[in-house]
């Protein structure tokens, strides 16, 4: 692969993103000051994330912004598809979609999709239901709201979701599929299915209520094809478009290239990390701004913006931008050594999982069934 070319996909991505491009090949809209304006004079104030630049894009999100003001409230809808443990590149999504639950006082619907990660996957169907439980073991620990959240299982919630999906099924050809996600003759017929399901859960509560609700969908951008295929669909069954909120990918651990993967250790920090696990991924692999030798470092300063580390801190560890700026300008111009900044981020991202840690050994199986898990 090029230096200038990359992929994203639902189920790879490749090369360094060049968001731009992706904005005008996906027919997304950027998320702009005026729009970033609307959010904050409704929630008092911005989410990081959306200050940073981590939400970078939408799909008719002003349309979800005026309904709302009409007193027409939304509903939440992410999920997560159970293949591995979960790691940082994972919650980055779902700590945003909390932070919009709050302040919306939104319900969400989590869909884990088990179907899609045994199909797609060279994994047995036992070990995908392992990390199913683990899996949600995990979000329910992020600090939703357990009565306004409902977690659907594909394979379990069945009856729920799939007289929905066939509806969306039948009015997607295979040759959609194949143009939007590649596929061809010879992958198995589940994954050639699978869109229709996790298009499904944007209107179960529509369904269930039996009369149309707006729904937001936060996710990561490489999600964003399966919704453009449903997006046709969604008004030819008689319900709204879903609104979207795209943000960009967690680095990998050793750089710039793709983005945080389960499947390779070295470019992750998981949620069940210990503490010296961090730190030895974080001095090993994190990818480093700062220069060979300290007195070139000193001299000439490290860079920020491709600094792993720093990257983390910026995206979801420290949440005051006066602190982020100064660790920013010490780090440029020399005076904050790589040592130094990987020190910082190692603590902070410690801190974070101890406390994960202990919300989540709380999460019993019982717990799922009796808070967590939608139940008609
Ligand atoms: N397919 C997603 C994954 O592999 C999981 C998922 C299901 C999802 N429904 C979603 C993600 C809606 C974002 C929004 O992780």
């Amino acid at each position: 692969m090029k230096m200038e070319e990359f992929e994203v996909n639902p189920w790879d991505v490749k090369g360094v993103v060049d968001y731009e491009k992706l904005v005008k090949d996906f027919g997304i809209s950027r998320l702009d000051e005026k729009v970033l304006k609307r959010i904050e004079k409704i929630t008092g104030e911005l989410h990081p994330m959306l200050r940073r630049g981590v939400f970078f894009a939408h799909r008719d999100f002003e349309w979800l912004l005026n309904e709302y003001e009409k007193g027409n409230k939304f509903f939440l809808y992410t999920g997560c598809g159970p293949s591995g443990p979960l790691h940082l590149g994972h919650i980055g999504t779902w700590l945003f979609t909390k932070w919009l639950q709050d302040k919306f006082d939104a319900a969400l619907y989590f869909q884990f999709t088990d179907d899609e990660k045994f199909l797609f996957k060279n994994k047995s169907y036992e070990e995908i239901q392992k990390y199913l439980e683990d899996n949600m073991a995990d979000v329910a620990a992020l600090g939703f709201d357990p009565r306004k959240t409902h977690f659907l299982i594909d394979t379990r919630h069945a009856s729920l979701l799939y007289p929905i999906a066939i509806k969306f099924a039948k009015k997607i050809t295979f040759s959609i599929v194949k143009a939007s996600f590649g596929m061809t003759n010879e992958d198995n017929i589940g994954k050639i299915f699978y869109t229709a399901m996790q298009a499904a859960p944007a209107v179960v509560p529509s369904v269930l209520a039996k009369k149309n609700i707006p729904c937001l969908i936060p996710l990561g951008v490489d999600q964003d094809p399966h919704f453009r295929v449903a997006r046709d669909v969604y008004p030819k069954l008689g319900y709204y478009k879903p609104a979207i909120l795209h943000s960009v990918f967690w680095p990998a651990l050793k750089g710039p290239e793709g983005k945080m993967s389960s499947s390779d250790e070295s470019s992750a920090i998981f949620l069940h990390d210990t503490p010296k696990d961090v730190e030895r991924k974080i001095k090993k692999y994190a990818f480093s701004g700062g220069r060979d030798t300290i007195d070139e470092h000193r001299k000439l300063g490290g860079n920020p913006d491709v600094d792993v580390s720093f990257q983390f801190l910026k995206f979801m560890f420290i949440e005051d931008d006066a602190e982020l700026a100064r660790i920013e300008s010490e780090y440029r111009s020399g005076r904050m050594l790589t040592s130094e900044l990987k020190a910082i981020a190692i603590k902070k991202i410690n801190a974070f999982l101890k406390k994960h840690q202990k919300k989540r050994a709380k999460i019993t199986q019982k717990v799922l069934e009796r808070n967590w898990l939608w139940a008609s």
